[in-house]
């Protein structure tokens, strides 16, 4: 039995087939794939800074939000330990790292396992050996358990960016995207669990409903539930066209945030994104070495409700001797730089 090519045939070897580049038309190109100068940002600085200027973000990148203020709050020193529970494109993860050298290390954890390999190679390929960084493929729910793992007995700095990456959102294929048909998956692990197609497909209306208000305080919740619940949606953009049809008297821009919000809920349900936040906030005072500190960035009601909750029993309990009073929220300038940052809110704890 032959599972391909014998590699000692001495058979003339066969030419590696020529893909071209999918073409687009005009100026610009609209799909992910064609993104191809974005992709490759090493080779294409300029078409990158150009985007970069426009207030977008490049293809295959991630802007960290709020680095100046969780800098601040965090305070990375020489020689400390720092867990990044959500490395993502590893923007945040570089700027701490840069900090706790020399003698310090940072642990990055992430559930992707398409972009967490790429991750690591960047920030390889910026100086950061293993004896610095460290990456493990991991949910942060799990945190105690990888800290032993790394034989670690806490960390004096904790991270944790709530929700998807821009990579996550912007490729198509990864199914979280509202502009772009792919297919309705939006699992963060695509090798674990259901896919949002499966999901929906399995839910009665009553069930839909709860999921959509606890999980978005979505408005139209009982009116969207029986028409989406038990269907069968291959892609995003039949969810997305279903939930408009629903809703015929909004206007547009009411019917996008409805849509926006639809996915939301279905992404925390997909990933049971509440349960590992739950778990991360119960596992953090233990995690923290004495005088450690954690900031936490959220990025909807359903995430800093919990964050704010449990930070304040914290405090309550003295397990923690200082939190954020208020949210911290980005300045007018990133916002402005960066739409994606627009919705963040920033909290931050100590252990005494
Ligand atoms: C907003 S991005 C982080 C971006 C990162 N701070 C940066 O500067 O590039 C969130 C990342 O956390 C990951 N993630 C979300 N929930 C997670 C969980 N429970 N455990 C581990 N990683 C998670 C996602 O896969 C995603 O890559």
């Amino acid at each position: 039995m032959s599972d391909g090519p014998d590699p000692a045939s001495n058979s003339e070897p066969t030419a590696p087939l020529h893909r071209r580049r999918p073409r687009y038309s005009g100026k610009n190109p609209r799909r992910f794939e064609q993104k191809y100068k974005e992709l490759d940002p090493a080779l294409h600085a300029a078409t990158i800074a150009k985007v970069l200027a426009s207030g977008k973000t490049p293809a295959g990148m991630h802007r960290p939000i709020m680095v100046t203020e969780i800098l601040e709050t965090l305070a990375p020193r020489p020689g400390e330990i720092a867990v990044d529970c959500t490395l993502g494109y590893g923007g945040h993860a570089r700027e701490i790292l840069a900090r706790v050298v020399p003698g310090g290390r940072l642990l990055g954890l992430d559930v992707d396992p398409i972009e967490q390999p790429k991750t690591e190679a960047r920030l390889r390929a910026l100086g950061f050996g293993p004896e610095v960084f460290a990456v493990q493929r991991s949910n942060f729910a799990g945190l105690p358990r990888v800290l032993a793992s790394a034989g670690l007995t806490g960390a004096d700095v904790i991270l944790a960016d709530l929700g998807v990456s821009s990579m996550q959102i912007d490729d198509p294929s990864r199914g979280f995207s509202v502009k772009h048909a792919g297919p309705l998956d939006m699992r963060m692990n695509p090798q674990r669990g259901k896919p949002a197609s499966a999901l929906l497909a399995s839910l009665r209306p009553e069930a839909l409903t709860r999921l959509l208000t606890d999980n978005a305080d979505e408005p139209y919740a009982a009116a969207l539930a029986p028409l989406l619940a038990g269907r069968a949606f291959a892609t995003t953009a039949e969810l997305a066209n279903a939930i408009r049809a629903g809703l015929p008297r909004l206007n547009k821009d009411a019917a996008d945030l409805t849509v926006r919000r639809v996915f939301q809920a279905l992404r925390i349900a997909v990933n049971d994104e509440f349960s590992a936040l739950d778990a991360l906030l119960r596992a953090l005072p233990a995690s923290l070495n004495p005088g450690g500190r954690v900031a936490m960035l959220t990025f909807h009601s359903g995430e800093d409700r919990r964050v704010k909750k449990a930070f304040a029993a914290g405090l309550r309990e003295s397990v923690y001797v200082a939190i954020a009073d208020e949210v911290i929220r980005p300045s007018p300038a990133e916002c402005g730089a960066n739409p994606r940052a627009a919705p963040a809110k920033l909290r931050w704890a100590r252990k005494g």
